[in-house]
């Protein structure tokens, strides 16, 4: 029982007594980003992770982010608040149909998303982030023939933006995928001088509205940079909290699901970390990540080609 415990002051005792690190997403709740060492989209949590001298990285994301943090420094400790928060794409992409398909496309590479399990991070050549996949599909010979996995929504994208014809696995994040179209321009047209900001992981009838797409941190910069004074936002509500926080004078407006709520945007999985789980977390150093060795190597593999190709 946890009630009369000052929790930030525990996980603030916890973390200096274990030398843990903690590292957060923008999709967490605001209480847990602002306790965090370091916020940020995928690619840099994963610098930060392979980085750290800490002993402990506590990571407060969902599994395939602390499981990415294992495989680049698996001398360290690495907890995960609650071990079922889990991702959409990652479910959508099982390790066996996974190696089915490649070996159905023996010509192609895989570039593979990271939001994936370590196994298929293991099976493919390239993992990319939304911040990353663009440089790296610019390094990438011009006829070089490609699957791309799990998010078919962001390789296609990608595939408009550089012109290119990757092959889709078909998966999708069931959070960018409840943004509706119809409440969007009903949206826009309330407020016709506001500007769209999107994730790449929203299905294109929601980027063709968008005037900047890109990864979290690159939807913050574009964001705080803009002239207008109010954005709509298609993306994790949670990441609200950091523009909010950087620019208050600003509005922030989520975009809408079918029922014309912004409810629809928050990720079920993000939201199985909380406060408590966190202080249980570092006072156990439980859940914890572990992989068998031979995956954490191959995985690392394709993961160190994207830290090399987009540095
Ligand atoms: P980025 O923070 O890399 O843009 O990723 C978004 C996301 O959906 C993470 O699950
Ligand atoms: Fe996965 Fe979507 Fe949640 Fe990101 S927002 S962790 S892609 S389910």
């Amino acid at each position: 029982n946890l009630t009369g415990v000052d929790l930030r002051a525990e996980i603030d005792r916890l973390r200096k007594e274990r030398n843990a690190v903690i590292l957060a997403h923008y999709y967490q709740d605001p209480q847990i980003q602002d306790l965090a060492d370091f916020v940020g989209d995928s690619l840099d949590l994963s610098k930060k992770a392979a980085e750290t001298d800490a002993d402990v990285i506590a990571f407060c994301g969902v599994r395939f982010m602390a499981e990415t943090a294992k495989i680049l420094s698996p001398e360290k400790t690495v907890i995960l608040p609650d071990m079922d928060a889990g991702c959409s794409l990652e479910d959508s992409c099982p390790p066996e149909q996974f190696r089915r398909f490649r070996e159905e496309n023996p010509d192609h590479i895989a570039l593979t998303y990271i939001n994936c399990s370590a196994e298929v991070k293991a099976l493919s050549d390239i993992i990319v982030t939304s911040s990353s996949v663009e440089n790296i599909l610019n390094q990438l010979p011009k006829d070089q023939k490609i699957i791309f996995a799990p998010d078919r929504h962001l390789g296609g994208y990608f595939n408009r933006v550089t012109g290119r014809d990757m092959l889709l696995w078909p998966g999708a994040c069931i959070v960018h995928e409840a943004f509706s179209e119809k409440e969007l321009l009903k949206l826009k047209a309330e407020h016709p001088d506001a500007p769209v900001a999107a994730h790449p992981e929203c299905p294109p009838h929601i980027l063709d509205h968008a005037d900047h797409v890109g990864s979290t941190s690159s939807i913050l910069s574009y964001v705080l940079g803009s002239p207008s004074d109010k954005v709509i936002v298609a993306t994790e509500a949670n990441i609200l909290h950091q523009m909010e926080k950087a620019a208050p004078h600003k509005t922030f407006i989520g975009a809408p699901g079918a029922d014309g709520n912004c409810n629809c945007n928050m990720c079920p999985f993000m939201a199985m970390n909380t406060m408590e789980k966190l202080y249980i977390a570092l006072r156990d150093l439980e859940p914890r990540i572990e992989l068998p060795e031979d995956v954490r190597v191959a995985a690392k593999r394709s993961l160190d080609r994207m830290l090399d190709m987009a540095s």
